[in-house]
């Protein structure tokens, strides 16, 4: 599923180096935002208008909707009063003229949306249950509920339940679109996942004072000032500042509600450097496949570089966002092999250093999910890329087969599928020690730890 982002190449290393500390000395500038001043006042109006630029905000202030229909994401806006039937998911609209539109009746118009910020994958889209908006004559609906906050419509399907499509396709998304509403909001979440609602409901209580429809048991009419349908995306991990007509809020702004919303406490690993305490690494170990067949070695040599290692293998544990998230913003780099749940790195506080392993034949640039945000978060990035007799698969397949020696071409013979099935299914990982140490010193001197080793 992850090669569906392969359309999009970044040039990594450059962005990296160079914006990495630019970023993170702009940062400090821009603390402790709650909601930005300038939303504290404005109106429910102002807010809607803002989440569209161009035609589109014309088109909804003349006519009360407008669709922004940018590559990943699908947001349909209305700023006029909606009446919601949940058992079929229908939007009824209101003219904004109801007088002229006997007049004419072709302003009708029906809009299909599947409000999931992934548009541009059709596998995981046919899953995605859809809203129907119509503008239409008042319709004979009584409402059930009367709302006088606007009501938010997205998905819990998709993927949710990989962290990084939860926080890529649905809390990042959702923080763009509906913080500067400062919770005065409504959520309604069709393909109600409660494993997905559970785990982030710290998250969500705090982007909306109400409780979350689940049209899946309410199936009545709920009526609103205004709908959103869909969330507004705008890249992997990240927020594109320029990219917002409102020019609303920031990746700094997102970090600092994900630590205020789980309260914790280290903001940056420079803020309370204390020399006498081991920098924390956390190493995430996975038990199925990508396994680190050589772990207690690893351990063993980061310990003699001076790291307290914490080792995060259960999945139960990583589930539990509360807890998880203090372990993760006790330390000063993580470590992980691709598809470990590097989207952790959100909990890391700023000038720490994610390391990802690049596991043989993964080792495509566009595969950029988590080296491209990291100067966005106020994150050092680095990767060890494996080397072919670094692979399980030489066990199997012996050093000289191309399956080691050409990866490319298991992908140009089977597709990705095949690509995928040998090297990130089947695959082990029994990392070069010495050469791997040489990427834990490189972090070290990340974050101000290296004389550790010069003294050791
Ligand atoms: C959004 O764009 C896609 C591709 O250009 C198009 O097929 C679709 O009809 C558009 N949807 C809306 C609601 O404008
Ligand atoms: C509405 O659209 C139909 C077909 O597109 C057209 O025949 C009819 O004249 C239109 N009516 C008005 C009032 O514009
Ligand atoms: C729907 O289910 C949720 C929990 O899944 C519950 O809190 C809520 O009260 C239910 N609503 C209705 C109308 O049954
Ligand atoms: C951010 O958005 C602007 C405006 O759409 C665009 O020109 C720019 O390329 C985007 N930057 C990134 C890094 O995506
Ligand atoms: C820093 O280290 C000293 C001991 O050297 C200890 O007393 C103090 O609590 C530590 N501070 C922090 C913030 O960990
Ligand atoms: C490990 O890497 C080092 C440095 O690249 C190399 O010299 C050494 O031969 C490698 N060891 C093994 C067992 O491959």
């Amino acid at each position: 599923m992850l090669m569906t982002f392969g359309i999009i190449s970044l040039n990594i290393n450059g962005v990296i180096a160079v914006a990495g500390r630019q970023i993170l000395s702009e940062w400090k500038a821009e603390l402790k935002t709650e909601v930005k001043k300038d939303d504290q006042h404005q109106s429910l109006q102002y807010h809607l208008t803002r989440l569209v630029g161009g035609e589109d905000r014309t088109k909804l202030e003349t006519t009360g909707f407008a669709c922004d229909n940018t590559s990943w994401s699908l947001v349909c806006i209305t700023n006029n009063p909606v009446k919601i039937d949940m058992s079929t998911m229908h939007v009824h609209l209101q003219s904004s003229y109801p007088d002229h539109k006997s007049a004419n009746e072709n302003t009708t118009t029906t809009t299909i949306v599947r409000p999931y910020a992934m548009q541009e994958n059709p596998w995981v889209m046919n899953d995605i249950t859809p809203v129907i908006i119509t503008t239409t004559e008042p319709t004979q609906l009584t409402c059930d509920h009367n709302h006088k906050h606007p009501a938010v419509i997205f998905s819990s399907g998709g993927y949710t339940g990989n962290i990084f499509h939860e926080f890529n396709e649905n809390l990042l998304p959702l923080f763009i679109t509906t913080r500067m509403f400062k919770s005065h909001v409504h959520f309604i979440v069709v393909d109600h996942k409660p494993s997905f609602i559970y785990k982030y409901r710290r998250v969500f209580s705090r982007l909306s004072n109400h409780e979350i429809i689940n049209p899946l048991n309410d199936s009545s009419v709920h009526c609103f000032p205004s709908v959103i349908t869909g969330l507004k995306y705008h890249k992997f991990l990240g927020i594109n500042t320029s990219e917002n007509p409102q020019n609303s809020y920031s990746m700094p702004d997102f970090r600092d509600f994900i630590r205020q919303t789980y309260k914790l406490k280290t903001q940056s690993i420079f803020d309370n450097l204390n020399g006498s305490d081991p920098p924390s690494l956390l190493l995430i170990s996975r038990q199925t496949t990508r396994k680190f067949l050589n772990q207690q070695e690893m351990v063993k040599m980061m310990e003699e570089l001076g790291f307290r290692v914490i080792i995060a293998s259960s999945a139960d544990e990583m589930s539990n966002v509360e807890k998880f998230s203090h372990v993760i913003n006790s330390c000063s780099v993580m470590v992980g092999a691709h598809g470990a749940g590097l989207a952790n790195e959100m909990f890391l506080p700023d000038g720490a250093v994610m390391v990802q392993v690049r596991p043989l034949g993964f080792q495509w640039d566009v595969d950029s999910f988590y080296s491209a945000p990291a100067p966005g978060m106020g994150l050092e990035y680095l990767e060890y890329m494996m080397q072919p007799d670094e692979s399980s698969l030489v066990d199997e397949y012996g050093l000289d087969h191309p399956i080691l020696q050409d990866t490319a071409s298991v992908a140009a013979e089977g597709g990705y599928d095949a690509a995928r099935k040998m090297y990130l299914d089947k695959q082990d990982l029994r990392l070069n020690l010495s050469r791997f140490r040489e990427t834990l010193i490189e972090a070290l001197r990340l974050v101000g730890r290296y004389k550790d080793v010069a003294n050791a």
